[in-house]
């Protein structure tokens, strides 16, 4: 099925300038960027968008990482688009990342990994929310 999912470009991969390289990648997978902006979050939207993660000990250094910087979020849309973004970011740790995968390419700690991706439909709907409203989503016609 046609889906959408949250993507954010991480501080370490914005910093990298490989913006245009993540996006050739989930373009060439089959997803098109329907809504993007930069935005360089602050301690509460961190703390609130990674809200699931409150209580593991990863948090803190988590939402410092994520307000390090500038992010670009985007909405991907395309068939089983939460699934196939997953395929190509790779594993979350880059050391367990398959070759050729975005986090094997591009990222170098778990923390500083590149890029989220939502991982369920119930979760992408949530995130898309978050960042986004209706009028800001510009689907392929
Ligand atoms: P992300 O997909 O953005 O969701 C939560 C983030 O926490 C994850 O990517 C990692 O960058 C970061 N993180 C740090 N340590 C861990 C860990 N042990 N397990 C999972 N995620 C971690």
């Amino acid at each position: 099925a046609v889906e959408r999912t949250l993507s954010i470009i991480k501080p370490d991969a914005v910093a990298k300038n490989v913006i245009g390289d993540i996006i050739s990648r989930f373009e060439k997978a089959g997803l098109c960027v329907i809504a993007a902006r930069m935005a360089h979050l602050s301690q509460s939207e961190a703390e609130q968008f990674y809200a699931v993660h409150r209580e593991r000990p990863f948090f803190g250094e988590l939402v410092g990482f994520m307000t390090s910087g500038p992010v670009l979020v985007q909405v991907l849309e395309g068939e089983d688009a939460i699934a196939r973004n997953r395929e190509i970011m790779g594993a979350t740790n880059p050391k367990e990342a398959a070759p050729g995968t975005i986090r094997a390419d591009f990222a170098e700690t778990i923390d500083a990994n590149a890029v989220h991706g939502s991982d369920a439909p119930e979760t992408a709907a949530q995130e898309i929310g978050f960042f986004f409203s209706d009028e800001q989503i510009c689907p392929r016609g």
